[in-house]
């Protein structure tokens, strides 16, 4: 299908960058939230980081203009009736997201494309609980969306040839880079990411060293971007206790769960950046 306007469910950090990446190709963008506030914070928040673009030279004034120009917000999500794609990035919850996509299906065109941005529940499982899952795929964005390349396209269970690669043309369209796979616990770099994660934090205690010193010995030893605990402050540790315990019920593998001391800073709320403390201050 020739998708020309996309619907982003959930304005959040991802659905926003999400969001931000589509408008900037091109596309016609509905976002959904469910309050007129959160759509407009949304608004801002992609409004500022492309006037940060423009102030860098990397975007033209005009170029931002035409691209925020391309955004709708809305609460409601029978709006979203025009779109040929819909990214859903609410919670991470399976029930709510599958009580969504019995929504999308009711409100959406028959041919729409409908797809998760899951980091670690089941494709198959929310695709389920739809009467249509051939039109249901998994595209999975990286944090933060508008950087990362990545966009993995996750092949449910009964997920059409058609709908993927509808999805695979898109994430081409958007200058991301797709990795195809099926619909496994954790995909395929949170298969990975995560038990990594849990490794680093664990070392925390057995090695005795501070944050500051892990993220030192993993970005000059081993050459990560960011270290490990500025990563999961980004991430956010809810988010990641959420995917490690996903991962764990799944798989049943004692890396996958989550190190206590992440669950204490879950439960103290020290989330990271989006709380302004985590393993490091904001
Ligand atoms: N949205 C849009 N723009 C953003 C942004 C966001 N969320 N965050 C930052 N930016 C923009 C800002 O404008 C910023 O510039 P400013 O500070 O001057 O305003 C600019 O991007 C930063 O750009 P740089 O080119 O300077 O970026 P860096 O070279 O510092 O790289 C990075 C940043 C790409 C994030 C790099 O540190 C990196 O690759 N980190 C690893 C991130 C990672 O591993 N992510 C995956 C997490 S796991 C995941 O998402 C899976 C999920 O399921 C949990």
């Amino acid at each position: 299908m020739d998708v020309r306007r996309i619907g982003v469910v959930g304005l959040g950090a991802m659905g926003a960058g999400i969001a931000q990446v589509a408008i900037e190709a091109g596309f016609d963008v509905v976002g959904r939230e469910v309050s007129d506030e959160l759509g407009t914070a949304a608004t801002e928040r992609i409004g500022h980081f492309l006037t940060r673009k423009v102030e860098k030279g990397r975007l033209a004034q005009d170029a931002r203009d035409a691209a925020l120009g391309r955004l709708r917000t809305t609460t409601d999500v029978s709006e979203l009736v025009d779109c040929d794609l819909v990214v859903e990035a609410i919670v991470e919850e399976l029930q709510a997201k599958r009580a969504l996509f019995v929504e999308l299906e009711r409100f959406c065109r028959r041919d729409t494309v409908l797809a998760t941005n899951t980091s670690a529940l089941s494709v198959t499982e929310i695709a389920a609980a739809t009467a249509s899952p051939e039109r249901v795929v998994g595209m999975h964005f990286f944090n933060p969306a508008p950087l990362m390349p990545l966009v993995e396209v996750v092949r449910g269970e009964l997920s059409s040839d058609d709908a993927v690669a509808t999805a695979l043309d898109v994430v081409d369209r958007l200058g991301k880079v797709a990795v195809p796979c099926h619909d496994t616990p954790g995909f395929v770099v949170n298969r990975v990411l995560i038990p990594l994660l849990n490794d680093c934090v664990r070392v925390l205690d057995e090695a005795r060293v501070s944050p500051e010193a892990l993220d030192a010995a993993m970005t000059n030893g081993a050459g990560w971007p960011m270290g490990p605990c500025t990563l999961l402050d980004l991430v956010g540790i809810d988010v990641h206790v959420h995917a490690s315990e996903a991962l764990y019920e799944k798989l049943r593998e004692t890396r996958m769960a989550p190190p206590p001391r992440l669950v204490a800073m879950r439960n103290a709320g020290l989330l990271g950046r989006k709380s302004g403390r985590g393993f490091h201050g904001y």
